[in-house]
């Protein structure tokens, strides 16, 4: 039994050392299977083959930390996101870098400077922002830390409402409250049937006038013109984006020209190789011993 790692030749040459390194056997490439009764477990972004093409399949591991773009599962093999440090890490950078951007009035100046002008509004201390996580896994928790220590006010929205130190917690039925004690919004929400759309003209409208909107969730989660409407009436302030629908963003949308709005091309983070064919070895030793994979996805929640 193997597994199969589908990807860029990089991350093949990483995985295959690892995989040499801890004596478990390693296809890469759907090319390179001989015998698809052989794989037990595939590691992808996104499969681009039927998986019913591996009647032995066991586990399928997405290499990032989101796992929507996977197809549904055939029946008896667990889907797998990988926990990896490195996204973590890189998420919760960007997000400060964005919250802080927003905070300190970055998009103005940036149009300011694009015509030369030399002119100062009020700056703020971050003690007197409050931030207000959307989802609180591993990289909301990271997020909050951080900014706490900055000296924001930091509140977090989660489905399970469970207790965070630091974080002032709403659960899934205190979305208005929440909304209204936040001045900058963070969505780090993995993309579900609930997420959908979450991101829209009525939950616009639940926050604070002059609001601002740092988004690395899903494309799929925000309204684009339901903000862009609330840009305009002034509701929203500004917002930086870092996941779009569809993406690529097209090259003449609207979002790439407006001075309140920064876009960057999904770049929060990306699994370091040597984490994710750790963590990859990690998944197949617990699928031998019977015990709990690390990063399953419970099917009914969807992360
Ligand atoms: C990136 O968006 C990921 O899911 O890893």
């Amino acid at each position: 039994m193997t597994l199969l790692l589908i990807g860029p030749s990089e991350r093949g040459r990483v995985w295959r050392q690892i995989f040499d390194e801890a004596g478990e056997p390693m296809v890469f490439g759907e090319d390179a299977v001989d015998d698809p009764k052989a794989v037990s477990h595939l590691a992808c972004w996104n499969p681009s083959d039927d998986l019913g093409r591996y009647p032995n399949l066991k586990t399928v591991i997405s290499v990032g930390a989101g796992v929507d773009q996977m197809p549904p599962m055939p029946q008896g093999v667990a889907l797998v996101r990988t926990l990896a440090p490195s996204v973590d890490e890189m998420v919760r950078d960007w997000v400060l870098m964005a919250t802080l951007m927003l905070y300190r009035d970055m998009p103005r100046y940036l149009a300011q400077a694009s015509e030369g002008e030399w002119r100062a509004h009020p700056p703020q201390r971050a003690s007197a922002g409050r931030v207000g996580i959307m989802g609180l896994g591993r990289i909301g928790r990271a997020v909050a830390e951080v900014a706490g220590a900055l000296g924001f006010d930091v509140a977090g929205w989660s489905r399970s409402g469970a207790p965070v130190a630091g974080v002032d917690v709403y659960g899934p039925d205190d979305l208005e409250p929440f909304l209204a004690r936040t001045d900058l919004l963070i969505c780090l929400l993995p993309l579900t049937d609930e997420t959908r759309g979450l991101l829209s003209s009525r939950v616009f409208a639940m926050l604070p006038r002059g609001a601002a909107l740092v988004h690395a969730g899903r494309g799929a989660q925000l309204d684009m013109e339901a903000m862009r409407a609330a840009l305009d009436d002034g509701h929203l302030k500004s917002a930086m984006l870092d996941v779009t629908e569809p993406e690529p963003l097209p090259k003449d949308h609207w979002a790439w020209q407006d001075p309140r709005v920064i876009v960057t091309p999904h770049i929060g983070g990306q699994t370091d190789s040597e984490e994710g064919a750790r963590h990859a070895l990690a998944v197949i030793r617990a699928s031998r011993t019977g015990d709990d994979l690390p990063g399953l996805v419970h099917g009914k929640k969807g992360y």
